[in-house]
């Protein structure tokens, strides 16, 4: 029988490279998948655990003021009076041209805009 010694450095050889792709496809894999894991986590959270008074005071005092009195936007005080639930929850994710802009509380506007309607 005549061998080539050569070939069973090659069979590795092969066997190493496989193996090589093989772990950095699985790495990428497993890094979307953490990736993924931890921004849901995030999100999730951020929509569980924050109060529309929390939330509010983080995306809307800018403009609204911070006891609502209005800045550059318009007082929100009697907002509810002024408008339905179901106007202000639009208004939270489509904006206004007047200036309000749009999609401030992903996730949150219905529950925003409930809080804000009780506001008369
Ligand atoms: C960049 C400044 C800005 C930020 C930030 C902002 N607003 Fe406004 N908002 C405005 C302006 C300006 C108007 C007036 C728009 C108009 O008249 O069309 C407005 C209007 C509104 C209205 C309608 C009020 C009315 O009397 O017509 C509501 C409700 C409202 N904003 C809620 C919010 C909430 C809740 C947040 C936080 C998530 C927020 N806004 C963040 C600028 C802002």
């Amino acid at each position: 029988m005549n061998r080539n010694p050569i070939i069973p450095f090659v069979l590795i050889m092969v066997f190493g490279i496989g193996l090589m792709f093989f772990l950095s496809f699985k790495g990428l894999g497993d890094a979307e998948q953490i990736a993924k894991e931890s921004e849901g986590g995030e999100a999730t959270e951020e929509v569980a655990d924050a109060s529309p008074e929390e939330i509010y005071q983080q995306s809307c005092v800018a403009c609204h003021g911070d006891q609502m009195q209005g800045v550059s936007g318009p007082a929100l005080t009697d907002v509810g009076g002024k408008y339905s639930a179901e106007e202000i929850q639009d208004i939270l994710a489509n904006g206004t041209p007047g200036g309000m802009p749009g999609g401030l509380v992903p996730g949150n506007e219905e529950k925003m805009a409930q809080w804000l309607a009780e506001m008369k």
